[in-house]
């Protein structure tokens, strides 16, 4: 059945896909972007509409809720820019949203994309859909107080916790940074990563959309989880350049939470996002496996890549192969080039070619030849070791002329 959807975050990498797998299931999606430029492109991927503003304006939500029976909230993140702190984004915001939904008078379904930060450093232990969160960061803290206020608002609501997402373009990858030779993380590389390709990610929150049961917390990642040193030794295996090295070999842990805070704290100050933050060292470093029988069992879901094989081939493989498949047309291009010279050489006639190549290649030359080499000079002979040129000139011929009616002859074995 077609709905109306709105969905937040629209902009976003997982938003983007999302929007696209809605409309071509030909339902009628409203994003919600920041600017007209990122609202273009959201309508682009196929929604009918964009709103343009931000997740804490309350009258623009309502009018993008008015009759819409599912809203799919992803506007969010670590952090804000400058002094937006991951409260005010994503509790902050799932309250302007709450009170949109009750002021527009809609309760549509609303799935929220939570995040596995809920639960912390878990230590590499398995949790199950329904672990308590344990946040051990302003970002867990905050997406657990983002459901607190979905499942409290009475509307009906699906929680999907999402590990860590991954696809073509995702900055989780360090892709470009392990070509080039300069890719650091925090930790040692024994924390379990929880991860998801975004294909998946998306299928799985349509498919949680379309469940029965209100007020579900549902695990979004693939039934396998990986090492990330795994994970981004398949990385480098892939793109090539150095693999990642772990920086806490090398600088104390309070050196690093020392540092992000004083980075965090110096960007408050700017209209910028911080690039590292303590949360980001704490989220990078925390080790947590999620059980996914909810989506397995409960729903059936098939994962188009339930390993980081399949998943990373796909995330990677797009900029390989279009190399490969560049390179081997170079090669089929070169080749061919190298026919046509070689073909050219054969049949093109110039001034310096001998005139016995011509007559091999061209039996009419022959013709040519002697009809105006005879009505310029009758019985002096044609050396056929003498290249075109000199033909010309020892027989006062007009060379352009020559050559051009040389040249209009069909080759040897070409179309009579
Ligand atoms: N990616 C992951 O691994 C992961 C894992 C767990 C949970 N999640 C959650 O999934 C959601 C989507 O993640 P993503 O990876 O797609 O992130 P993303 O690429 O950073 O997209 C975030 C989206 O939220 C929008 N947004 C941010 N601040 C906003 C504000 N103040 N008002 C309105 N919109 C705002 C962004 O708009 P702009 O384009 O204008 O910036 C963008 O559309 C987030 O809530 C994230 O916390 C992601």
């Amino acid at each position: 059945m077609a709905r109306r959807v709105l969905v937040t975050g629209a902009s976003g990498r997982i938003g983007l896909p999302l929007v696209r797998a809605l409309a071509a299931a030909g339902h009628a999606v409203t994003g919600l972007a920041r600017s007209p430029t990122k609202a273009a492109v959201v309508r682009d991927a196929g929604a009918v509409g964009c709103l343009v503003g931000g997740i804490h304006d309350r009258a623009l939500l309502a009018r993008g809720a008015a009759g819409a029976d599912l809203v799919f909230h992803l506007a969010g993140g670590l952090r804000g820019p400058g002094a937006e702190t991951a409260d005010r984004l994503n509790r902050g915001g799932t309250v302007a949203l709450v009170e949109a939904l009750s002021e527009a008078g809609a309760r549509p379904r609303v799935v929220y994309a939570s995040s596995a930060a809920v639960y912390g450093d878990r230590a590499g232990l398995w949790v199950e859909e329904d672990f308590p969160a344990s946040p051990q960061t302003n970002y867990g803290r905050s997406k657990a107080a983002a459901e607190r206020v979905l499942l409290d608002s009475g509307l009906p609501v699906r929680v999907a916790r999402i590990g860590i997402v991954y696809g073509p373009g995702f900055p989780v990858l360090l892709d470009r940074a392990i070509r080039a030779g300069r890719a650091w993380l925090p930790g040692e590389g024994d924390a379990w990563m929880p991860v998801i390709h975004v294909d998946d990610c998306v299928q799985a929150l349509l498919a949680i959309a379309a469940s029965d049961a209100d007020g579900s917390t549902w695990h979004v990642a693939a039934p396998e989880p990986a090492l990330a040193l795994d994970f981004y030794r398949e990385v480098h295996a892939r793109v090539g350049g150095r693999p990642v090295r772990f920086w806490s070999t090398f600088v104390p842990s309070w050196a690093q939470a020392w540092a992000a805070s004083r980075v965090e704290a110096a960007f408050e100050r700017t209209p910028m996002r911080p690039p590292i933050t303590p949360d980001h060292l704490r989220l990078l470093s925390a080790s947590v496996r999620l059980k996914v029988d909810g989506l397995a069992r409960g729903l059936a879901f098939r994962w188009r890549h339930p390993d980081i094989a399949s998943g990373l081939d796909a995330a990677l493989r797009p900029a390989a192969s279009l190399a490969r498949a560049l390179d081997r047309a170079g090669e089929r291009f070169d080749a061919l080039a190298a026919r046509l010279d070689a073909l050219g050489e054969r049949l093109d006639v110039g001034p310096s070619t001998p005139v016995a190549r011509i007559l091999a290649s061209r039996p009419g030359a022959r013709d040519v030849l002697a009809r105006r080499h005879l009505s310029s000079c009758a019985d002096c002979p044609v050396g056929e070791d003498e290249t075109l040129a000199e033909v010309a000139e020892t027989h006062g011929l007009f060379l352009p002329d020559l050559l051009a009616e040389i040249r209009a002859l069909p080759p040897s074995g070409g179309p009579a």
